[in-house]
């Protein structure tokens, strides 16, 4: 349990907002909820965003936070898992997402308690619920997204150490066909399990949506749900973990 950092709602208006990945998916989804409540946002991706950059390149963090200094950074951006069981995966297909994920994590969280961000700022970083339960079509991705999870932690502990106010809270969304990178490890667990697509999704339940990430985003960055560390996201929306 976290101590509450701002007890009343946040108002976004006219603050600035950093979303990664924000050309498409969980991330526009996120981008546009920040919009209509007031942020500006900066969104950023290697194509279709405000900004066209690597959000895992160590330069990336610094210069962004710098140049923009905003009140809340999302870090969303993400690669999509080669999908095939263990014994096809190569070394480089496996640590793709500890070179993108996990990097783009370190880089951000490091420099946002490093500057530090102002007092009030939130950061939230895009695990997955794969975290909890394993993700054996996926290589490393199960495991890169539980160690975003776990130095997103450790940002929120070195914050309230120092004193500094900045909330630091991981999201664990459920598997949902609803973005490109959903879709292809739906198939290929849809394929592995002897499935069509649409009957593996049906027996997923209600499919999340870019729409709903956003809407939790915000409850989150609005304070609205501010009194945890993680969550995860299902259909449903935001669940409190430990
Ligand atoms: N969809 C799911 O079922 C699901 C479930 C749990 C967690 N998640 C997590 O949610 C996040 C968003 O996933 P999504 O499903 O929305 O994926 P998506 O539709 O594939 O979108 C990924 C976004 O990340 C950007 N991106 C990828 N690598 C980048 C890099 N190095 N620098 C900057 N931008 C980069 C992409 O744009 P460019 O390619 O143009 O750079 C795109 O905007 C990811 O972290 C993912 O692991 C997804």
């Amino acid at each position: 349990m976290n101590q509450p950092i701002n007890p009343s709602p946040t108002d976004l208006a006219g603050s600035t907002a950093i979303v990664t990945g924000a050309s498409r998916g969980f991330g526009r989804g996120i981008a546009d909820a920040l919009t209509a409540a007031g942020a500006r946002v900066i969104g950023v991706a290697r194509s279709g965003a405000t900004v066209f950059a690597d959000a895992a390149d160590p330069a990336t963090a610094g210069r962004l936070i710098d140049e923009h200094q905003p009140r809340t950074v999302v870090l969303c951006a993400g690669a999509a898992p080669q999908m095939g069981p263990l014994p096809e995966q190569t070394w480089e297909s496996f640590s793709q997402n500890w070179n993108v994920d996990v990097a783009q994590a370190f880089h951000w969280l490091r420099y946002a308690l490093q500057r530090p961000l102002a007092p009030g700022s939130t950061v939230i970083a895009l695990s997955s619920g794969a975290a909890i339960n394993g993700s054996p079509l996926s290589g490393g991705y199960a495991g890169a997204k539980a160690t975003v999870r776990l130095i997103t932690g450790y940002a929120a502990l070195e914050s309230e150490r120092a004193g500094l106010g900045i909330d630091f809270v991981s999201v664990l969304p459920a598997l949902t066909p609803a973005t490109g990178l959903g879709a292809k490890a739906v198939a290929a667990y849809a394929e592995r399990q002897g499935l069509d697509v649409d009957t593996f999704v049906e027996s997923l339940g209600p499919a999340l949506t870019g729409e709903q990430v956003g809407k939790s985003v915000l409850e989150i960055t609005t304070g609205q749900r501010r009194d945890h560390r993680a969550y995860t996201l299902s259909f449903a929306g935001l669940s409190p973990l430990g």
